[in-house]
């Protein structure tokens, strides 16, 4: 099957002044499947910008390629069945409707069924009574929600949304989430760069965490979050100071242990005099994978060649 997006071994050296070089990704790979959320993680400067600014073909690798659609990076014809949504939304000064309008020509719509589509996005993202007006005097949530719409209007195969939500309102975040949710429904890929954890906790399929330009994990979220190697008990009636790393709530005493020792605790518990309320495989957060997988020093220097 052809690849929804494809990074392969791709390295960026921004050049700087003089001889300063900072690599951006290193050795960068990445496959992202048709019709999956796809959730791009990573902390600040790890090269997530980098790579969505590369795959839209913004500028070229320094070595390394990639695809999009199945056609390499930078194609126009294929860039016409993306919706693209950049981290910071600068959009030309003009009314709401007339600059959705103009992303959905660049993307070879027209006539009515643009002016069509263009009021139907800006209806999705709740700004339909704000779209006569100028977006130069829109709050940083409004642009966000206008840069949405213009993600949106070509109806895109592939939407490629660099940190979508993060000057959105709650009401509005939930009404993105299922938007994305919708156009996973009918077969859309979203490649998704987010900071807001447990919104892509509850939305992605897949996850890759990234560091220093380089894939420091990779997997199905469900699976990552999933700790098949430690046992979560709760039990009622017992000390806290029992078992090692406890945690108290409302007399509730709560603690993991290793997978094959929940017999020998429960049992633990029972002659301790102690009742059991709840015996689950353990569940991480997303954050918990995040820090792991992030927890080396970062310096604002990384990546300086020289
Ligand atoms: N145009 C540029 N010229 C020089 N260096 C750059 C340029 N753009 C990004 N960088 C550097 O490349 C590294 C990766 O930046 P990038 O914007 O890709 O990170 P990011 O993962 O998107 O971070 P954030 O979470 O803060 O958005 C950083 O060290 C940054 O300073
Ligand atoms: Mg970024």
């Amino acid at each position: 099957m052809v690849a929804a997006l494809e990074f392969v071994a791709v390295s960026k050296i921004y050049r700087g002044f003089g001889a300063r070089q900072l690599q951006a990704l290193n050795d960068f790979s990445l496959r992202v499947e048709p019709g999956e959320i796809f959730g791009f993680l990573g902390p600040n400067g790890a090269g997530k910008s980098t790579a969505i600014h590369l795959a839209m073909g913004f500028m070229r690798p320094t070595s390394g390629y990639g695809r999009m659609l199945g056609t390499p990076f930078g194609n126009a014809r294929t860039r016409r069945r993306v919706g693209f949504l950049a981290e910071n939304v600068a959009l030309y000064h003009r009314r709401a409707e007339r600059l959705v309008r103009f992303y959905g020509a660049l993307s070879g719509m027209g006539g009515p069924s643009l002016s069509k589509r263009s009021r139907e996005v800006l209806e999705l993202v709740g700004l339909e009574s704000q779209s006569n007006r100028n977006v130069g005097k829109f709050s940083r949530g409004m642009l966000q929600r206008t840069g949405c719409a213009q993600a949106l209007v070509n109806d895109p195969e592939l939407l490629i949304l660099d940190e979508p939500t993060s000057a959105l309102d709650p009401l509005a975040r939930v009404a993105v989430r299922e938007l994305l949710l919708h156009s996973r429904a009918q077969g859309k890929t979203i490649f998704l760069s987010s900071h807001l954890l447990s919104e892509v906790e509850l939305i992605c399929d897949r996850v890759a965490v990234i560091n220093r330009g380089q894939v420091v994990r990779l997997g199905r979220t469900a699976d990552l979050l999933h700790c098949a190697d430690r046992i979560k008990i709760s039990a009622r009636h017992i000390s806290a100071q029992s078992f090692e790393e406890s945690s108290e709530e409302n007399g509730v005493v709560t603690f993991s242990v290793p997978a094959g020792s929940e017999r020998a605790t429960l049992e633990r518990v029972w002659n301790l005099g102690g009742e059991i309320v709840s015996v689950n495989p353990l569940r991480r957060s997303l954050e918990d994978i995040f820090v792991e997988a992030t927890s080396a020093p970062v310096s604002m220097d990384q990546g300086m060649v020289q």
